[in-house]
């Protein structure tokens, strides 16, 4: 929901505190803060806005000192206002605290410290935690933290200065990510690994109730009784240019453009020799001829992934398949026994409710397998087994590579799972597995059609409503192609089973109204060929989506036609949606949007 970062060197901290809150800025955009300590004092300065209104406020204030923490806010108690930033100072103006996360009791920790005489600048429920430090603080700030932590419910990730100390701040986590940055003669901390890349490569990862203190030349960890941890600092081996522009406009361009190698990063190692090797996976064999049921929960384009999962899992496995919206898992007490295998997605592997919905799975006897981009993240590190997802960091909230990656996974799992329980003879899972391997290419090539889809957009950018329709996978994928012009062009818009557009919503067509209509299933074009009829019947202006072998047929019918190359049905949506994030992303850019970081979201939503 929000970043926050640390440092401690002998550098000035406040450009890189800035360096490292651009590269977070997606998380949270509303406002922004830093806390340096210099001479005895915490240099606070925070304000409303984006991060560059700070910079722009920074560029006039002398702020020195080697040691800091920063934070780039998306609010949750409390609207966005200098006020409501962090970081957030205890009463005496001794400590400075970041979060991000929920304190889930603050109101009664809130009513506990005003009973001793805090009182409350802010809305937030991070300024409790600098007040409760302050209050259990007796000359020992991680004995202060720890007690701290105690007396929080809730999820959190933390950096604490204070001005008794001058050459150590502390951080800690709790159900949000934090990472630590070891360099030479300084460290860091922030809210993910491309945040501080640019100054270092080895890094540690602290676990749930985990403190870490953190001085110019060591980290130690402690666990919740104050007992030292050992840890091993592992290196990261991504370029640094993964977490920039590289050029591009927008990182949402940028990261479309890095389809098909993300595709091909997240295939061609798990086939070897002509067979499907996923990784370390310790499902046996048994317990996928066991296996009567799997649930497959995410949210937002995690879930629209898993309902392309179902579709093809059960064509391809004929195991069935459930696909849920994890808040909605979490709480109607599902069904699930030890014969069920829950598949969980997520790219950031952060989102409370895939989270705590992969928790309730677990507690109810089922396996766990994550299919999640970021490395070492909570869902990964909780589940049973997790295949990740090799597209790189996603930077643009609107999350595009990393939807086909999931895909990618998915089709590795449902060919497993068919070549496994011997639905699937040689030819046709060898067919399968080449055709997968040609899906890089196959995206290329609705890359290359970017200019016809940016023209559509252009005549199409002032839409009131936009509908999407299609039938089986193309329904699977429609939904995904409404999300994405809905989060970054504000344009209403509803993804709609074709066959059932006529049992209501097809009231709303009329002149005008623009209807993008996927026929990428073969099995199903005439139906949809008929769909199309009667929007167009109705005043709709058409733009379809198709397969080269259908162009001139769909052409007769639609007002514009954007082709794929021609796929099997079953894969279709994997190189289909790269023409919806195109239009999605032209449309948002027409409309003068702010692409990457769109109005009310954030990347990682670590609230419920
Ligand atoms: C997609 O464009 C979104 N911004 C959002 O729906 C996202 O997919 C969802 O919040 C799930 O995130 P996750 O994959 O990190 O779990």
């Amino acid at each position: 929901m929000c970043g926050i970062v640390g440092y401690i060197g002998n550098k000035e901290a406040k450009p890189i505190l800035i360096d490292c809150l651009k590269k977070l800025e997606y998380r949270g955009y509303d406002s922004a803060g830093v806390a340096i300590l210099n001479n005895g004092e915490i240099n606070l300065v925070k304000s409303k806005g984006r991060l560059a209104v700070l910079e722009e406020k920074l560029n006039h204030i002398k702020v020195e000192g080697t040691m800091g923490i920063g934070h780039t806010r998306w609010a949750t108690h409390g609207e966005p206002s200098d006020v409501n930033s962090h970081p957030h100072i205890s009463k005496n103006g001794s400590i400075a605290v970041v979060h991000n996360g929920i304190i889930e009791n603050y109101i009664q920790i809130k009513e506990f410290l005003a009973g001793k005489g805090y009182e409350f600048r802010s809305e937030t429920d991070t300024e409790v935690i600098a007040h409760l430090i302050e209050h259990n603080y007796d000359g020992d700030l991680i004995k202060a933290v720890l007690k701290t932590l105690n007396e929080l419910e809730g999820a959190y990730a933390l950096g604490v200065l204070s001005i008794d100390n001058p050459d150590m701040f502390v951080a800690a986590r709790k159900d949000s990510p934090l990472i630590v940055g070891l360099g030479k003669n300084e460290n860091y901390i922030a809210s993910d690994i491309p945040a501080i890349l640019k100054y270092t490569r080895d890094i540690l990862i602290l676990e749930d109730k985990e403190v870490a203190c953190i001085t110019r030349d060591k980290v130690d960890i402690y666990n919740q009784l104050g007992e030292k941890q050992q840890r091993e600092a592992f290196r990261v081996d991504w370029d640094v240019s993964a977490a920039e522009k590289g050029g591009y406009e927008h990182f949402m361009m940028k990261e479309i453009f890095e389809e098909p190698s993300a595709v091909k990063g997240t295939i061609s190692p798990r086939i070897k020799g002509n067979e499907i090797e996923l990784d370390k996976l310790t499902i046996t064999d048994e317990m996928i001829q066991n296996c009567e049921k799997i649930h497959i929960i995410a949210c937002g384009t995690a879930y629209h992934a898993g309902v392309v999962g179902k579709y093809i899992i059960e064509k391809l496995a004929r195991i069935p398949v459930e696909a849920e919206i994890a808040s909605e898992f979490r709480y109607r007490d599902p069904i699930i026994n030890e014969n069920h295998l829950t598949i969980v997605i997520s790219q950031s592997g952060e989102t409370l409710d895939t989270f705590m919905a992969m928790r309730e799975a677990k507690k109810r006897g089922s396996r766990t397998l994550a299919i999640v981009n970021v490395v070492g993240s909570s869902i990964a590190r909780e589940a049973d087994d997790v295949l990740y997802t090799w597209a790189g960091p996603e930077i643009a909230v609107a999350s595009t590579k990393a939807y086909n990656t999931q895909l990618s996974a998915l089709y590795l799992v449902a060919l497993l799972l068919a070549r496994k329980k011997g639905l699937l003879d040689d030819g046709m899972y060898h067919q399968y597995l080449d055709q997968l391997q040609q899906m890089p290419d196959m995206i290329d090539s609705v890359l290359n059609k970017r200019e016809q889809i940016q023209k559509f957009a252009s005549q199409h950018f002032n839409a009131k409503s936009i509908f999407y329709i299609g039938r089986g996978l193309d329904y699977a994928l429609s939904m995904e192609g409404s999300l994405k012009l809905k989060e970054i062009s504000y344009i209403h818009s509803e993804a709609y089973a074709g066959g059932e557009l006529k049992h209501g919503t097809i009231a709303l067509i009329e002149e005008g109204t623009l209807v993008v209509c996927s026929l990428t299933q073969d099995q199903l074009f005439e139906k949809m060929v008929g769909n199309v009829r009667e929007v167009k019947a109705r005043g709709a202006v058409v733009l379809a989506i198709t397969c080269e072998k259908n162009a001139s047929e769909v052409a007769k019918i639609a007002d514009s036609v954007i082709t794929i190359p021609d796929v099997d049905s079953v894969l279709a949506p994997i190189v289909a949606v790269t023409s919806m994030q195109l239009f999605a992303y032209y449309v948002a850019v027409m409309k003068g949007n702010d692409v990457d970081k769109p109005r009310n979201l954030a990347k990682s939503v670590t609230v419920e």
